[in-house]
């Protein structure tokens, strides 16, 4: 078996990390969501623990169980994870890696929506999420020493996560290429761009479970 990274460089440490996806209600039998197995945010904050570090994991509804040794806080709508997240603070580092529904249903029903036999298909109205990332990235006193985020594209990686890296005010952007034929999305490996202050590096293909135990490595370098 593999030996465990156990320098305990983070010991003392506190990390919240965001995953999975969030569930917004139509109804309350129905939601929208968008695709996030929780394997990536669930892997780094295992490393984390791993090196140390006590975790906050703000999850939403992942089809994979959170690790081990972490402080789970289940959430299902954006507006939950970002309380949870608040109420987790102060820490020192913040990693988003859920998949956030940008937008939840503005008309969502408490009862069960029905058909009423015309035939007529509802029309469902939608307003944007708080945006979790660029709000603790601009929590002030709050806000914690290293906040990273992700960006997962389909296309310009590069450009758009750079963009999006400046648009949020986070300190990292862990960016990848998810469109189709990649194999990434749903998949057990990953293959990130990580962009920080000093440009692009570039990493290879490897595990998701390596991701995960690198980027810990390069927060702990950070914050340790
Ligand atoms: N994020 C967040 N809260 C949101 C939306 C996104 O915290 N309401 C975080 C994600 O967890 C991720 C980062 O922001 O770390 C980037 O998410 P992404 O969906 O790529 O960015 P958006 O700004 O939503 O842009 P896009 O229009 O490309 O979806
Ligand atoms: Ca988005």
């Amino acid at each position: 078996p593999e030996a465990q990274v156990r320098t305990g460089a983070l010991s003392g440490r506190h990390v919240i990390v965001t995953s999975g996806p969030t569930h917004e209600p139509i109804d309350p039998v129905r939601y929208i969501a968008n695709r996030s197995s929780g394997a990536q945010g669930t892997a780094i904050a295992a490393a984390l623990r791993d090196m140390g570090a006590r975790v906050s994991f703000v999850t939403g509804p992942a089809e994979i169980a959170p690790p081990e040794g972490v402080e789970v806080i289940r959430v299902q709508t954006a507006r939950q994870m970002r309380d949870a997240v608040e109420a987790a603070l102060p820490a020192d580092a913040a990693v988003m890696a859920a998949a956030v529904a940008d937008w939840r249903i503005r008309n969502s029903s408490a009862k069960k929506m029905k058909k009423d036999g015309s035939g007529k298909a509802p029309v469902l109205e939608m307003t944007e999420n708080p945006d979790i990332l660029a709000w603790i990235s601009r929590a002030d006193e709050r806000r914690p020493r290293l906040v990273v985020g992700f960006a997962a594209e389909t296309n310009d990686v590069l450009a758009h996560a750079t963009d999006k890296r400046l648009r949020k005010g986070c300190d990292w952007i862990v960016a990848n290429d998810v469109s189709e034929g990649t194999g990434i999305m749903g998949g057990s490996e990953n293959a990130v761009t990580v962009i920080t202050d000093d440009g692009a590096e570039e990493w290879p293909r490897m595990a998701k479970d390596a991701v995960a135990r690198r980027l810990a490595q390069k927060i702990a370098g950070a914050i340790a």
